[in-house]
């Protein structure tokens, strides 16, 4: 039967459309249509291949995932050796490398060499080899020789494109990149997974090394996998620009995907600034990298400098420091924090990892511990990603000694020896000493002294700890009662530092309703709810006399938010903290929460504030966002109404323009605060 040519143009012509989308949802990251229309073309497509098995080709969007699964994957050599790169793990290294490209090149000014600089991502190093346009193999790096044909999993992930677009593409055209999985997609993948009770993967490059190695390229395909290109390899029928950043200029236009933050600079200086930039933003990007790499821009340089074994003379990593590290659990003990919440840390042999030496790392609760089985005496991996404390990634079991201890969780609080009980299904561990835990009366004060609280200066966690072992601190009204006499008796604490203290606990009296409402620390009440509430209701008596049905009527409060609060109020011993506190002098402008409040502009508004402001300090706008009914929270969602953007907004503000959410300049947002 021979296929109605009206058919065969259709299907030409869903194909084109098809791989059009996908080109600006993966390469462009700008999609034109909604999903819906995306699936609706899709299922014509299947429905018309069915029907015309004739017309099915190997580069038909509909063909990703075809193969059965492999009982082996075959050998591929690699036509020019897949090579790797050398390290430098600091500033003198990096200016070794750059002094030998000089040298090499005979080149006089040394600020003279372009260097591409890009991201070095951290995933599986894949090569895609393009015959005619038409993906025809992808291959692991292997030793660099020979690699593992892994065709059909390629095949699967949607960014890399089964077929070339546009014009002039070389015969035989190689490319090679790195295959990733994107942190979300990790997360997503390991959650799903502890809800199965499956395997998790320790971090985003084994979860890509492991996807890309299935038998089942169907396994591979629901894996949220992505690609960037970064070099090609044989060339033949055709050329590419003379300078690496054209190249990949010229191959994202023929539909590949390359990496966004990259950046031609100029000499040794222009590396440490690109550097020093991704270094700052390396914790926002979706994806994991662990350094960046430079490569001198001009191709004809790069021939001349050649290579050394597997390395090339051109390029070089220059790393951040290593996220992850190995070492020993000395002691597994308990913390008490500020809710009583008893929760297990791995106390560890120090290790420098993520850029400063790490001795206690968290286990976060029960639960994480025995599913972790982290035992007293086991080699592990720790790791400490930005800001983020550190954490125990899992237990390396292949170094287990033969003795080990297991640590259970403790019946008493080890601080105060009340009972600890079991909640959130045995999860949490909790010490019911309230107050009379010195503990928690430390984390709570903490709490109270801290920046978004009542932001006293100079009040660290160490004095807090010396000030209530020494039982001048009971709870946070005993603060104003400090006298100098009272801290000069503390270790390392001379007159004037005694006397700047004194002076930054006179200065936080005057505060807000709202940060007072925080720094109480009522369980489930965040910065957030604490505005929310103090704008609903704009004097303490008030909410102090809510009941739980009314407290219900603030946004954001719910039944166990409202239970806490009222807890809390109903508590004597609470209720004559909030006296003496005020007694000492804690005072605030309450206000009559105004009809504008609750139903007007700000009311019910989610901002999110970023960058640095010109005229206020972030914190000033925020309470006045509050104090106008408006809602201030820490990050981008759909529920954010306004993103307020100052100077360097960085992934917020691409986050909020994603989004199509409304982003004003502190100018905007001060209007809008004064029209109130
Ligand atoms: S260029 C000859 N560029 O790093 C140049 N590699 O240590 C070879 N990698 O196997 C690679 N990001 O898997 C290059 N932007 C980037 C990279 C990158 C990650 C990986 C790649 C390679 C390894 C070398």
């Amino acid at each position: 039967m021979t296929v109605p040519v009206a058919i065969r143009k259709n299907v030409e012509s869903l194909r084109a459309q098809i791989r059009d989308h996908n080109y600006r949802y993966h390469v462009l990251d700008a999609p034109e249509v909604p999903d819906v229309e995306y699936d609706r073309l899709m299922h014509e497509l299947q429905a018309l291949e069915a029907e015309y098995s004739e017309l099915i080709t190997s580069d038909s969007p509909t063909q990703r995932v075809g193969a059965a699964p492999a009982a082996s994957f075959g050998t591929f050599e690699h036509q020019l050796p897949m090579l790797s790169l050398d390290n430098a793990f600091n500033e003198v290294e990096l200016r070794e490398f750059h002094r030998r490209v000089v040298d090499r090149l005979g080149i006089e000014n040394t600020e003279a060499i372009d260097y591409a600089a890009e991201p070095k991502l951290d995933g599986v190093a894949v090569s895609l080899l393009y015959q005619n346009g038409l993906l025809i193999r992808g291959a692991t790096r292997g030793d660099g020789s020979t690699g593992e044909d892994i065709t059909h999993n390629v095949r699967t992930i949607g960014s890399v494109p089964l077929s070339l677009i546009g014009k002039g593409f070389p015969s035989t055209l190689e490319v090679r990149g790195e295959v990733f999985m994107p942190r979300a997609g990790f997360l997503a993948f390991n959650a799903e997974a502890t809800r199965k009770g499956e395997k998790t993967f320790v971090n985003p490059r084994n979860a890509a090394a492991g996807s890309l190695r299935q038998l089942d390229p169907r396994l591979t395909a629901s894996r949220p996998l992505d690609i960037y290109v970064y070099s090609v390899g044989q060339v033949v029928g055709g050329s590419v620009p003379d300078r690496h950043s054209d190249v990949l200029d010229q191959l994202r236009l023929w539909g590949l995907k390359v990496c966004p933050e990259r950046k031609v600079v100029e000499g040794i200086d222009g590396c440490l600034a690109f550097y020093a930039d991704i270094g700052e933003r390396r914790d926002s990007l979706a994806y994991d990298i662990d350094g960046v790499v430079y490569k001198v821009d001009r191709l004809d340089y790069q021939q001349r400098l050649g290579f050394v074994s597997r390395a090339p003379r051109w390029a070089i990593a220059h790393k951040f420091p290593a996220q992850e590290e190995l070492t020993v659990v000395r002691d597994i003990e308990f913390q008490v924090g500020r809710t009583g919440a008893v929760t297990p840390v791995a106390r560890l042999e120090p290790v420098f990892v993520g850029g400063v030496t790490v001795s206690n790392a968290t286990l976060h609760n029960m639960d994480e511990l025995h599913r972790k089985d982290v035992r007293v005496g086991d080699t592990v991996i720790v790791r400490r990603a930005g800001d983020v404390i550190p954490e125990v990634v899992k237990v390396v079991l292949g170094r287990r000694p033969k003795r080990t201890r297991i640590v259970k969780a403790p019946q008493a609080c080890p601080v105060c020896g009340s009972a600890v009980v079991r909640e959130d299904n045995g999860a949490v561990a909790r010490c019911t000493g309230g107050l009379l835990c010195a503990a928690q009366r430390a984390e709570a004060l903490k709490h109270f002294v801290s920046r978004r609280a009542m932001n006293i200066d100079g009040l660290g966690s160490k004095l807090i700890e010396q000030l209530v072992a020494a039982d001048l601190l009971q709870n946070p009204a005993d603060l104003f009662g400090l006298t100098s006499g009272d801290l000069v008796e503390l270790d390392r604490m001379g007159a004037k530092s005694a006397e700047n203290l004194l002076n930054a606990i006179e200065n936080s009296k005057q505060t807000t309703l709202s940060r007072f409402l925080y720094a109480l620390g009522i369980r489930e009440v965040g910065e957030a709810t604490a505005g929310s509430i103090a704008s609903h209701y704009g004097q303490l008596e008030r909410i102090m006399h809510a009941d739980e049905e009314a407290l219900q009527e603030v946004a954001d409060v719910g039944p166990v938010v409202a239970s806490r609060i009222r807890a809390f109020f109903a508590d004597r011993h609470s209720q004559e903290v909030v006296r003496r506190l005020i007694e000492s002098g804690v005072a605030w402008t309450e206000f009559e929460p105004q009809a504008d409040l609750v139903n007007g502009k700000l009311a019910g508004k989610t901002f999110v504030l970023t960058g640095t402001f010109a005229k206020m300090s972030r914190q000033e706008a925020k309470d006045q966002i509050q104090a106008a009914g408006g809602k201030v929270t820490g990050s981008v969602s759909k529920q954010t109404d306004f993103l307020v953007a100052g100077d360097k907004a960085g992934s917020k503000l691409t986050k909020a323009q994603n989004l199509k959410i409304t982003v004003l300049n502190e100018v905007e947002l001060e209007k809008m605060l004064s029209d109130q």
